[in-house]
């Protein structure tokens, strides 16, 4: 494998751990100010995550490289309120979708067919957790912070299924 792909490789494990560990603090955050619901969504967004560094994890292995694990930044702890939450999210996912971007970019100039077949399940994974929090932030909005709504949208959010954990070696 090329070494600048698998040095974006490596740095998207590393950005996948911090989207977990940062969605772990939001987590954290919402479940001390009541919104279970949320907490629990972001949980297991935060699970959601994990699977993606695996994922990338498993494509260095199964191709003959040895990932390396970087140093994970400590996530912010402190937000305003549940929709600047959020709006971080939201801020969050759009810059992954990037990185996504210019890994496949990278592939695609090093004519690296294995990298993009593989890079293109993320690609399609980005497009459904944008609009996924955008969903949530649009609904924050119309409630409003305070309210019956947003006790409704905490209860909604508090349905989401267990995530599924794997190692991504599977499939
Ligand atoms: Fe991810
Ligand atoms: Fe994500």
């Amino acid at each position: 494998m090329n070494t600048e792909i698998i040095t974006a490789i490596n740095n998207q494990i590393q950005a996948e751990i911090y989207s977990s560990n940062l969605y772990l603090s939001m987590s954290s955050w919402a479940n001390a100010r009541g919104y279970k619901g949320m907490s629990h969504w972001l949980k297991q967004q935060a699970l959601e995550e994990h699977t993606h560094a695996m994922k990338f994890i498993a494509f260095l292995e199964d191709r003959n490289s040895q990932p390396e694990i970087l140093q994970i930044d400590k996530p912010d702890a402190e937000w305003s309120g549940i929709k600047e939450v959020f709006e971080k999210v939201l801020a969050h996912e759009q810059k992954v979708t990037k990185l996504i971007n210019n890994i496949y970019d990278l592939a695609l100039e090093h004519k690296d067919h294995a990298s993009t077949s593989f890079l293109q399940w993320f690609i399609d994974e980005q497009v459904e957790e944008e609009a996924t929090a955008s969903e949530i932030l649009d609904e924050i909005s119309l409630a409003g912070e305070k309210g019956a709504g947003i006790y409704m949208i905490d209860k909604e959010l508090g349905q989401r299924i267990q995530a599924s954990t794997t190692t991504g070696n599977e499939a």
